[in-house]
């Protein structure tokens, strides 16, 4: 993972398509990540094939990423189904445990030719239905866990948190100096940004005009999250933006059609404002 790439969450056709199509006009490579919970809802099988099936219609690479891997038996599930790579995510072990958790994915993933992300220090907010709390990932554990495990990249937690109920306030920091201090100890390991939605205001004043109630969200600005590239960050994950943009697009349309009942009405509004979101985002985050 050497090239910078945004991955976003996956949890149906639509978001698939709306993500797949706007990577291949703008043309640049994509991560799709399924967490645990999509993986539930969808099934593994179908999200493998409708990944094919995104893949034969486009030029540019898309690639399969489980997120927040729970435990070796979901990694090793997603690394047989042809998943290209997979997230341990072991942030809530002490260091030995989740060195000892990480380094059993990465012997597995990589026999068989897949990436395998960990994770040092705890990401603050809700991911994957667990409601995790804020804890710096500390620079010093960080060579002892990259050298033991032989991980390829590497999750930080640098102040971004998951959800769209993200900070209390606006401007919240992000410790670039704990990312360049990282950066600086291991320059070659591709590091990763979760939490890393804006929480777009604009989807949020669409939802709520349209019979939604979202009250007190908040991000960062895209322009600051995309400022980690500069300190090795090759990965920035986007979950919650895509929702509200979906949720803001289904609203409008039913609110403004009352007696439209065509799902694919709809749905096709909810995708095409997620398309437009992702083509933004590769705009500022890829700077195409
Ligand atoms: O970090 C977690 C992602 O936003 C996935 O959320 O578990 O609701 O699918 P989920
Ligand atoms: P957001 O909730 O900020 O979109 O973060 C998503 C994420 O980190 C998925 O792993
Ligand atoms: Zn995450």
């Amino acid at each position: 993972m050497n090239e910078f790439k945004l991955a976003f969450n996956v949890n149906n056709l639509e978001f698939i398509k709306a993500i797949t199509e706007a990577a291949d006009e703008l043309g640049v490579p994509i991560i799709l990540q399924a967490s645990k919970g999509a993986i539930r809802y969808m099934g593994l099988p179908y999200i493998v094939a409708l990944i094919n099936s995104a893949r034969s219609q486009v030029k540019v690479p898309i690639t399969l990423h489980l997120d927040h891997g729970a435990n070796f038996e979901i990694c090793k599930e997603c690394i047989d189904a042809g998943f290209d790579s997979v997230m341990i995510d072991g942030s809530d072990l002490p260091l030995n445990e989740n060195i000892a958790l990480t380094k059993k994915v990465c012997e597995y993933a990589h026999l068989k030719g897949v990436k395998v992300e960990g994770e040092l220090g705890a990401i603050d907010g809700i991911e994957d239905e667990k409601s995790g709390s804020l804890n710096y990932t500390d620079p010093a554990e960080v060579l002892k866990f990259a050298n033991e495990t032989r991980v390829d990249s590497l999750a930080v937690s640098i102040g971004t948190v998951h959800g769209a109920f993200k900070y209390k306030t606006e401007n919240p920091e992000l410790r670039l100096d704990i990312l360049k201090k990282i950066n600086e100890l291991v320059p070659d390991l591709p590091l990763v940004l979760h939490g890393a939605s804006s929480v777009l205001q604009n989807e949020i004043a669409i939802i709520n005009a349209n019979g939604g109630e979202i009250k007190g969200a908040l991000g960062i600005s895209e322009e600051k999250l995309a400022e980690t590239k500069k300190f090795g960050v090759k990965k920035i994950n986007i979950d919650s933006d895509l929702r509200l943009a979906f949720t803001a697009g289904v609203r409008e349309y039913i609110s403004a059609n009352p007696s439209e009942f065509d799902p694919r009405k709809y749905l096709g509004a909810g995708m095409a404002r997620v398309k437009a979101v992702v083509k933004n985002k590769i705009k500022i985050f890829y700077g195409v």
